[in-house]
Formats: structure tokens, C-alpha cells, sequence
């Protein structure tokens, strides 16, 4: 008997992204990364020397093929190894992108063979019976599609319309679920306000129009998927903090607050919200801000990237989605950059705690999904950081190991659909 009570159909299951995980991609991503690989080595030790696990980084940060996606996971050939795998943990769901640079390499031409992939793709699936969420966009674009703009001008939405199409037509009729957008909001910043990201850009029009233009793409997109497969259910995966106040009676604290939870969590999710059937959203973060929105978290506890952890804070985020947009929620990723797994179980342990308050407590929350279910491709940060529930072990073949935290994890799965 496990201490956890969780709703009879609750989905658990893992999430990825095409670009970290497939290999071989070429996209916008692929040619910044080629570009750029030198330049963040060489920079990973002013930037990474503080935090908790750097000893242990160090070697693979400061190498430049860390922050090439390359071959990624060779998910685009081991899919179905890996779907056995997140089917002997027990996972009901898995959370997969459909790569649009694959699929419509060159504009208006679609790849048959990378259709025919992702429809076998998603049969593999749900012969294990595991349910496909389909993910439409996870921040890489083709790159005939930035060299008009990307999502910077309204009248590029076009393009992303036919590419939400030919997903409706293809594989509409096969699935259940689609997530449009993966965190727009984080897209947005790192792209065109922080200039981190490609296109790195540092122009606050810009950035508002990208964020702008990507409420109107999730309209759309919701639209022409709706009008062809009416029983869809759409949502996002929005990224959201739990963004709190340091000193909660300071007014200027309390006034960042409330700022950063308007800009950050809600503005994209309230444009949309008649244009979603769940609301979908990642959590990774507690945020405390002071001050002129300055962040300021407590020291400990620090992930390997130095993020601070508070598994918890998930469940007054859970509240305030609710209380705002009374509909059905789903976490679409969770997790924990963790090489040596020393957090994860805590990590996971606390946050079903957060869920299972949540659910007591009227919220309807339908599923969760771990990030993530292998090692993959960290985006600006490369290979080192490991957020899998399974290690890969790209030197040595692409060995797929499973690490203790998932076993336990698993177990409590089990466990939870046996207490029914
Ligand atoms: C993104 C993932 C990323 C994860 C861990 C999320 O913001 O959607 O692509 O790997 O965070 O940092």
C-alpha cells in the first residue's frame, strides 16, 4: 500500500523534445550551436565555476562538442528501445515533438519518409498503449523559416498555419492530445530580450511582437486543429515560476511580485484561455524577488546547473491555475538536472506530495509528466547536464541506463494503480 492517492485515470508520464533527444537535426538550433560551440566553452567556467557540481562538469563544459546537438540520443532510431523502456517503468503517456524542419526540410515541400517516421512513431506508441502527446513546436524552426523572420512578423503565421495542418492530416486522426508551443514566454526572452538564445537578439519590440505573434500561432493552430479533428484536446506547455515575494510585506517586493507573475505566468496563458481545453505548464522553479525585480533565492538546495530547488512550490502554483482558469491541468514536464541522482527521488517524492494536496483540495489535475525520460541535449548548456529518469551513455554506444530514482518511481506508479 502506498501512502499516495491519486485519481483513478491520473496520466503519469515522460516528457521529451525532438531536438534533444532525435539526432540529426537541422534546424535554426543546429547551425547557432555549430556556430557558437567554441565561444561557451570557453566561457562555462565563469559562468559555471560556482556551482554545486562543477568539479565533475568541468571537463565535458569546457569541451566544445558538449554544445553540439550531433547525434543527439539516437532517439530517431531507438525509439521504439526507448518507448519499452518507458513502458517497463510504468508510464502511461509520453510527450514527443514532431520535428517541422524534418518534416518540411525545404518550404513547401514535405519529406515522406519523415512523415511515415513520426505515424509509425506514434503506432509504436500506442501498441505498448502508451498515449501519444503530440508536441507541435518546442522552440526549433526550419531555417528557411528564420531567414524570413521566424515568428517576428505576423505575416510569417502562414507558415506555421500549413505546417499544423499537414500535422492535422497526417497524424489527427491517430492521437488524443497535442501541445502547440513549448514555453513561448521563455523563448521570447532568451531570444530576443536576453539575447542568449538564437537569434540573440536585444530588442524589446521585437521580443513583443515574437510573444505577440505566438498567442496568435496557438490560436490558429488551435482552430485549424479543432476544425479538422473536433475531439482533439489542445493545450500549451507554459513555463511557470512560483514566483513569491523575499520580504512579503516590503512593498517594492511585493509589487516585483506581482509584476513577474502577471508577465511571466499568466499574459500568454489569458490571451489563450478560450482557446485551450487543459492548461498545460512545466514547473521547475521557486522565484523569490526583491527590490526592482531582482531575484534573490536562498542558497541551498542547488540542482548541478546551480538552479535552487523547491519541489513544493509546485502545489500554490496548482492552486492559483486553477482558481483562474478552472480547467483541467496537466504538469507537461518536472524534473531535475541530477548526474549523480542524488535529488531526484526527493525531488519526485515532494512534488507528488504538492499534486496530491492540490487534488484533495478540489484541483483537477489529469496528468504529470517527468522531464525527462532520457539524458539529452540541454540546449545553450550541451550535453552535461542529465535530467533523465534514464542515463544515456553517448560515448559508449548510446547505452541506455536505467537510474535508481526511476526504478523507485516506478514502483510507486505500480503501486498508486494497484491501491485502486
Ligand atoms: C524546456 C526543456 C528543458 C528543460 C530543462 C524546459 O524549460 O522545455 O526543453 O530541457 O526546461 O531545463
Amino acid at each position: 500500500m502506498t501512502k499516495y492517492k491519486f485519481p483513478k485515470h491520473f496520466i503519469w508520464g515522460a516528457s521529451t523534445a525532438s531536438h534533444q533527444v532525435e539526432g540529426g537535426t537541422l534546424n535554426q538550433w543546429s547551425i547557432w550551436e555549430l556556430a557558437h560551440a567554441q565561444q561557451l566553452a570557453k566561457s562555462a567556467e565563469k559562468q559555471l565555476s560556482g556551482t554545486p557540481e562543477w568539479d565533475h562538469i568541468k571537463k565535458h563544459a569546457t569541451d566544445p562538442n558538449n554544445y553540439v546537438s550531433g547525434r543527439g540520443v539516437d532517439h530517431y532510431n531507438r525509439y521504439k528501445e526507448d518507448f519499452d523502456i518507458a513502458k517497463s517503468l510504468n508510464f502511461s503517456a509520453f510527450r514527443f515533438g514532431i520535428e517541422w524542419s524534418r518534416i518540411e526540410p525545404v518550404e513547401g515541400e514535405w519529406d515522406q519518409e519523415a512523415l511515415d517516421h513520426y505515424l509509425e512513431y506514434i503506432r509504436e506508441l500506442k501498441k505498448r498503449r502508451i498515449e501519444p502527446f503530440l508536441n507541435l513546436w518546442h522552440w526549433t524552426i526550419p531555417t528557411w523559416f528564420a531567414d524570413k523572420g521566424g515568428f517576428t512578423k505576423k505575416s510569417n503565421l502562414i507558415y506555421f498555419d500549413r505546417f499544423v495542418k499537414k500535422v492535422a492530416e497526417e497524424f489527427g486522426h491517430e492521437i488524443r492530445y497535442v501541445i502547440t508551443l513549448n514555453e513561448p514566454n521563455v523563448y521570447a526572452s532568451f531570444g530576443y530580450l536576453t539575447a542568449m538564445w538564437p537569434p540573440q537578439r536585444r530588442n524589446i519590440p521585437e521580443f513583443l511582437r515574437v510573444y505577440l505573434n505566438l498567442t496568435r500561432a496557438h490560436k490558429r493552430a488551435y482552430k485549424i486543429l479543432k476544425t479538422a479533428h473536433p475531439g482533439l484536446e489542445i493545450g500549451v506547455a507554459q513555463q511557470l515560476a512560483n514566483i513569491q515575494a523575499k520580504r512579503p510585506h516590503n512593498f517594492f517586493d511585493q509589487l516585483s511580485t506581482k509584476w513577474m507573475r502577471y508577465f511571466w505566468n499568466w499574459w500568454f496563458l489569458l490571451r489563450i484561455k478560450n482557446q485551450q481545453d487543459f492548461v498545460g505548464f512545466n514547473y521547475y522553479f521557486t522565484d523569490y524577488f526583491t527590490g526592482f525585480v531582482k531575484r534573490s533565492n536562498p542558497s541551498v538546495p542547488l540542482n548541478d546547473m546551480g538552479f535552487y530547488m523547491e519541489p513544493e512550490g509546485l502545489y500554490p502554483l496548482l492552486l492559483r491555475v486553477w482558481v483562474r482558469f478552472k480547467k483541467p491541468i496537466f504538469i507537461t514536464e518536472n524534473g531535475v538536472a541530477d548526474h549523480a541522482d542524488q535529488h531526484r527521488q526527493w525531488w519526485i517524492e515532494e512534488t507528488l506530495i504538492a499534486m496530491e494536496r492540490a487534488i484533495s483540495e478540489g484541483v483537477d489535475i489529469r496528468g504529470y509528466f517527468h522531464w525527462s525520460l532520457l539524458d539529452n541535449f540541454e540546449w545553450s548548456y550541451g550535453w552535461w547536464p542529465k535530467f533523465g529518469l534514464v542515463e544515456v551513455q553517448r560515448e559508449h554506444g548510446m547505452k541506455r541506463k536505467i537510474r535508481p530514482s526511476a526504478l523507485w518511481f516506478a514502483d510507486v506508479i505500480k503501486q498508486i494503480r494497484n491501491n485502486k
